[in-house]
């Protein structure tokens, strides 16, 4: 065992490379810019200079005398394409602002032009000389600008119902011994995976095909088709590799039936690759957000009092929040909760997913006036955690399936080494480097959708799983070959397996950290379906009594399972006796609370997700603790993180390197929240400044020297018969704060507006 693949400890899998390590190595992983097209027309967008007004009119002459123009697609002629529905409305579009119109421009980088051509370097030489005149009305940029409309975000989108909260806030905090009051603020950020958004079209006959890196390839197929008005078995997504997503790629963009549509009139394929600046306006962002917390405590650290309001920037077209009150107000034991969430409207493009995405925010200033309050109360802030700890959430009283929040805490702090901590900040330091140690919470909803499976067993061992599941960089399809293997008793050599296309069948979203949970889920249970057909085989004349269950194991947990396999199944026997050499099962699974609907809605792309605080009357979330160590320069400000240390509990862990290896990306990527990213908006025009990789700061190796990962043993009978927490999302929680907290330790300065740089450093 390495670093990199850490020693299975209980109720873990084994560390496995990747299954899909030698194709993407090698260079043999084909990305969706990679698939062959036969003499396709080169795509290259244009897109506004202005965010607010409208289009006068376009002089293509110049454009249209590049050698080698196509096609130029503006409002003017562009094919009406059915409306897209938002995704948190019963559709699948990312954005409801469709561009092609009419001539109204509502965003910046809104694409107003599309040129085709033979080469990719001739359409991008015309789309620089298509003229454009506009007018231009002044927009609103964020929070500080004028113009911008505020509303309570309950009641104007499915996905964020109510504002909870329980108990007497106002009272409770007037009366509270130790008071904190303070606001936070956290910045725009834009995914940038490395992978650009491509798109290439083909129509054969009536059919398309899409090759899209895509995060959803059944609600890309059902969004496109729905969008040109055919059926959605007329469209098939394909991709078998996705270059980073971390939700941008997980709702329909608007380019994708626009290509579509130019490609059935040219009748001709069409490629495109955004650019990476059109990448910050095609397709989504974390949005910019403002908190207020109130916490109220007893002497002893006992909460009596916490509210939590938020404030989202959102686009003018549609409302979109991430609503992290329905975490933070549940995520400590404390009897007078109130919370609030507003959506706040500018003229700027529709934000959505991104790593975490109510979790990110919402625990920055959260976590971060914990911290404050622990010094407030001149306590450890481990020790406050501690005293808050709960099994049971206080805004319904719902228990935790499992929860081993004090537990992460523990262990980190024994490896970090968190008892040399001297409690005063500015107490410890190194030469010219003022020292600090931070710490925060970390969790994230265990959330589980319906899923579906085929599978196929030889007689000779060789397995082969279908799914339409996602490799977006977490290890889909290592821990489904490992999940299979597992069920079916083979070595995982023999297991092959097809994810990343809309026909196999379906699978959800690779988003809110539920897919390896939810596709494990489906093809444990179809493998089951099999053993369950060679088993009968094997003793014809008993019924599937309860034994039989008790031998096939249907629906039992990783513990139990591992208690029952003593005597594998003779499987070449059983299929002699069937007299077959291939059995296939196709299922459907769906996690338990998960409505009738679940199965109809799955294959039209719709996803049923249940968990987190939705699940029945249960709660369900995966915890850790993350430690950081930062130097400040007393002179210079630098910040440098020297140390980073996670430990996490998520269940059943398929597969401890590729659990690593997210952990440790989410721990880089908190850093980076901390430190380094953000979207840099020009006020006066709404417009993104740094869209590129040389200004949106993202940190590298020289920025992040050691990055520990502690995975526990935890084991939960009840989120999925997997046992498995997702956590994917998980790392990247909390690291903010806890960088956060660590700088105070070391200057005594409370910094609440991310990121940190150096020139807000006063010490
Ligand atoms: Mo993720 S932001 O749930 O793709």
């Amino acid at each position: 065992m390495t670093k990199a693949a850490p020693a299975p400890k209980a109720n873990m899998g084994q560390p496995i490379p990747r299954y899909d390590a030698v194709a993407k190595v090698t260079g043999r992983a084909q990305y969706a810019s990679d698939m062959p097209l036969r003499d396709p027309a080169y795509a290259f967008l244009v897109t506004s200079a202005i965010a607010k007004g409208r289009v006068d009119s376009f002089d293509l002459s110049e454009a249209q005398k590049v050698r080698g123009v196509v096609d130029i697609v503006t409002h003017e002629n562009a094919e009406r394409l059915e409306p897209a529905k938002f995704f948190s409305n019963g559709g699948y579009a990312s954005t409801t602002n469709q561009p092609l119109r009419s001539s109204e421009i509502a965003e910046e980088g809104q694409i107003i032009a599309v040129v085709l051509a033979d080469t990719y370097e001739a359409a991008r030489e015309a789309a620089h000389r298509v003229k454009v005149s506009y007018t231009a009305a002044t927009p609103t940029t964020s929070f500080h600008s004028a113009g911008t409309v505020a509303a309570r975000a309950k009641g104007q989108l499915a996905m964020f119902e109510d504002d909870p909260k329980v108990g007497h806030f106002d009272k409770a905090f007037e009366e509270a011994e130790v008071k904190v009051s303070a606001e936070y603020e956290t910045p725009p950020q834009h995914h940038n995976p490395m992978e650009l958004f491509a798109t290439s079209v083909a129509w054969n006959g009536d059919s398309l095909t899409i090759y899209e890196p895509s995060q959803f390839v059944y609600g890309l197929k059902n969004g496109v088709a729905t969008q040109l008005g055919i059926d959605p078995d007329q469209v098939h997504v394909v991709n078998p590799y996705v270059g980073g997503a971390f939700g941008s790629k997980g709702s329909m963009t608007p380019r994708t039936a626009i290509m579509a549509s130019i490609s059935r009139r040219l009748r001709r394929p069409v490629k495109l690759v955004a650019t990476r600046d059109q990448g910050f306006n095609v397709a989504t962002y974390r949005a910019e957000t403002r908190h207020r917390i109130e916490l109220g405590a007893r002497r002893d650290g006992k909460l009596t009092a916490l509210r939590h309001e938020g404030w989202e920037i959102s686009s003018r077209a549609d409302a979109y929040c991430v609503g992290g009150t329905k975490t933070t107000t549940r995520l400590y034991d404390c009897p007078n909760v109130d919370s609030l969430v507003w959506i706040v409207r500018a003229d700027r493009n529709t934000p959505g997913f991104m790593r975490s995405p109510p979790e990110v925010p919402y625990l920055f200033a959260l976590e971060s006036a914990m911290d404050e309050l622990a010094y407030r109360l001149k306590m450890d802030p481990i020790e406050l955690r501690r005293i808050n700890d709960t099994m049971r959430e206080p805004i319904g009283g719902k228990p935790y399936t499992s929860r081993s929040l004090m537990a992460c805490f523990d262990e980190g702090a024994k490896a970090f080494g968190w008892a040399q901590r001297n409690r005063q900040p500015k107490a410890m330091s190194d030469g010219d480097w003022l020292i600090g140690y931070g710490c925060a919470t970390t969790c994230y909803p265990t959330q589980v959708a319906p899923a579906a499976a085929r599978v196929r067993l030889r007689r000779d061992g060789r397995v082969r799983v279908e799914i339409a599941g996602h490799e977006i960089g977490t290890g889909a399809y290592t821990v489904i070959a490992q999940a299979a293997a597992a069920r079916l008793d083979v070595p995982v050599e023999k297991v092959t397996v097809l994810i990343g296309d809309s026909d196999l069948p379906p699978a959800p979203v690779a988003g809110g950290s539920n897919s390896t949970a939810s596709t494990c889920s489906a093809v444990m249970m179809v493998c089951d379906q099999i053993k369950q057909r060679l088993f009968k085989a094997l003793m014809p004349n008993e019924s599937l009594s309860d034994k039989a269950k008790e031998t096939v194991g249907v629906g039992q947990t990783p513990s139990s399972r591992a208690a029952r396999s003593d005597q594998p199944l003779d499987r070449e026997k059983a299929f002699d006796a069937l007299g077959l050499s291939v059995i296939e099962e196709y299922g459907e699974w769906k996690p338990e609370g998960a409505p009738m609907d679940s199965f109809r809605a799955m294959h039209s792309g719709q996803v049923r997700m249940v968990g987190g605080p939705e699940f029945g009357d249960k709660i369900a979330y995966a915890f850790g603790a993350d430690f950081v160590e930062v130097r400040v320069n007393r002179f210079t400000h630098e910040i440098r993180v020297p140390r980073v240390l996670g430990a996490f509990a998520a269940g059943h862990i398929m597969n401890p390197r590729t659990a690593r290896s997210q952990l440790m990306g989410g721990l880089i990527w908190g850093v980076a929240s901390a430190l380094h990213e953000a979207t840099e908006l020009d006020e006066r025009y709404a417009r993104y400044v740094n869209d590129n990789l040389a200004d949106y700061l993202v940190p590298v190796n020289a920025d992040i020297p050691e990055v520990e990962v502690i995975l526990l043993s935890e084991e939960d009978a009840q989120v999925n018969p997997a046992g498995i927490k997702g956590l994917g999302e998980l790392g990247n929680v909390g690291t903010n704060a806890a960088v956060c907290n660590a700088i105070f330790h070391a200057t005594g300065q409370r910094i609440r507006t991310l990121p940190v740089r150096l020139e807000k450093i006063e010490v």
